[in-house]
């Protein structure tokens, strides 16, 4: 009869406790290595959620974490270990002719507020982690061109040099069919003069269950200074977002519109301080946050490109095309109240003028599936248009 060593009456013990405790506690992990994970989660855990000065449980389930400006977890990457946090940008955005946006409205603002000096953060859950193979889900691969999968209906400008871009969208709650495949509408501004090193400042409303887990559209900043190698969502991974705004979360939940009822918007204003080289973020008229210009090499300067629009995956379950909306999920020719669109296109020229594009090419993945369809200056709303769609159809099996 062999002999059991140490280690394996260890293991057996371990197993044997796991498997108790997983009864008990209904968790979800296998035993075989179940621990290993559970602690990796832990450690994750530990370093993404910072200790708050007050937590507020918001109606749709997160728990957000006021946490004190300076502990935020951009300072945890060690790009910027020395950054001097910009509590303001230096410019006074010049006044437009923007129709007035209304503050934003998220669902925590519900529940409470942080106290001045804090910044709101949405906490991290177990479950957001636990989630399949969602230790990776943090960096969703993405590039922007060879699809693999990536739809697009999307303005591009390009063949000058940008300083800042403006949008207002109005927000969407389309369909996502699968568990990591997303829905999304942003502005792209981009430097590209290095094809190997594409540097990305990415904002808008996003639907994710695998980023997020659930199906609510929320505000969300991403970041690339390489090509999509080094890359961050919203405030974790390799952080490179700089909040200083103590009402606007980003990751959190924002109110769609109505098919043909009210219409929420989303002002996005993205301008890089002629002073200090952050890119900042101004959503409606506050001043959210920056991206650390420290952290780009070429976008440091300005962009080679800027792009507004909508984006999705296209996981092709069944060997169909996805049901996952872009934009309302219905096509531009249903226009004003059920169609998404981008209004006040505009970007920041080198004089630091906001100015309408005077034209832009339209990049359609499929138009099929989704669409774009520009207009000009022929209302108020300046230059905009109309895209997306449903995706599956009988155009688009
Ligand atoms: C991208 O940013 C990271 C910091 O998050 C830095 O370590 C890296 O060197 C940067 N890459 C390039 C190509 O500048
Ligand atoms: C403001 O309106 C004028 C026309 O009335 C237009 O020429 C200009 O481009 C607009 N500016 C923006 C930023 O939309
Ligand atoms: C897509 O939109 C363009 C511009 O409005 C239009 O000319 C074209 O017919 C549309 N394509 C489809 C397939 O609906």
């Amino acid at each position: 009869m062999a002999k059991l060593g140490n280690e394996k009456i260890t293991w057996i013990l371990s197993v044997v406790f796991c498997f108790f405790l997983s009864s008990v506690l209904a968790m979800a992990s296998t035993c075989d290595g179940g621990f290993a994970k559970e602690l990796e989660v832990e450690k994750i855990l530990k370093k993404l959620n910072k200790p708050a000065v007050k937590s507020i449980k918001s109606p749709d389930g997160d728990m957000i974490d006021c946490v004190h400006i300076l502990k935020q977890p951009a300072f945890d990457n060690p790009a910027l270990k020395n950054h001097k946090i910009q509590m303001r940008p230096t410019f006074h955005p010049k006044t437009t002719n923007f129709s007035k946006s209304n503050p934003i409205a998220q669902t925590w603002h519900q529940s409470g507020s942080c106290p001045e000096g804090t910044v709101p953060i949405r906490r991290t859950t177990k479950d957001d982690i636990l989630k399949e193979d969602s230790i990776q889900q943090f960096s969703v691969r993405r590039s922007l061109y060879s699809t693999n999968g990536h739809e697009y209906a999307v303005a591009d400008l390009s063949g000058d040099r940008y300083y800042g871009a403006h949008a207002s969208i109005n927000i969407w709650k389309p369909p996502v069919q699968e568990y990591n495949e997303f829905s999304l509408s942003q502005i792209w501004i981009l430097n590209r003069d290095d094809p190997n090193n594409v540097e990305s400042i990415e904002a808008g409303w996003q639907i994710s269950r695998q980023i997020y887990g659930d199906d609510n559209p929320r505000l969300f900043t991403f970041w690339t200074n390489d090509s999509y190698q080094t890359r961050c969502y919203n405030l974790n991974c390799q952080p490179g977002f700089v909040q200083v705004d103590n009402k606007v979360a980003v990751r959190s939940s924002l109110e769609p519109s109505i098919y043909g009822g009210s219409q929420n918007e989303l002002s996005i204003l993205i301008r890089k301080d002629p002073e200090t080289g952050n890119w900042w973020m101004q959503v409606g008229d506050t001043s959210v946050g920056y991206w650390p210009g420290s952290l780009y090499n070429r976008m440091s300067e300005s962009a080679s490109n800027v792009q507004w629009g909508g984006e999705i995956i296209n996981l092709r379950s069944n060997g169909q095309h996805t049901t996952t909306g872009m934009g309302s999920g219905y096509f531009p020719e249903e226009v004003y109240g059920k169609a998404s669109f981008f209004k006040e296109l505009s970007i920041v020229d080198a004089n630091d003028n906001l100015v309408s594009p005077k034209n832009f090419g339209i990049i359609v993945t499929n138009p099929y599936c989704y669409n774009i369809t520009a207009y000009d200056y022929s209302n108020d709303s300046g230059v905009y248009f109309y895209y997306g769609g449903p995706g599956r159809n009988p155009n688009c099996p």
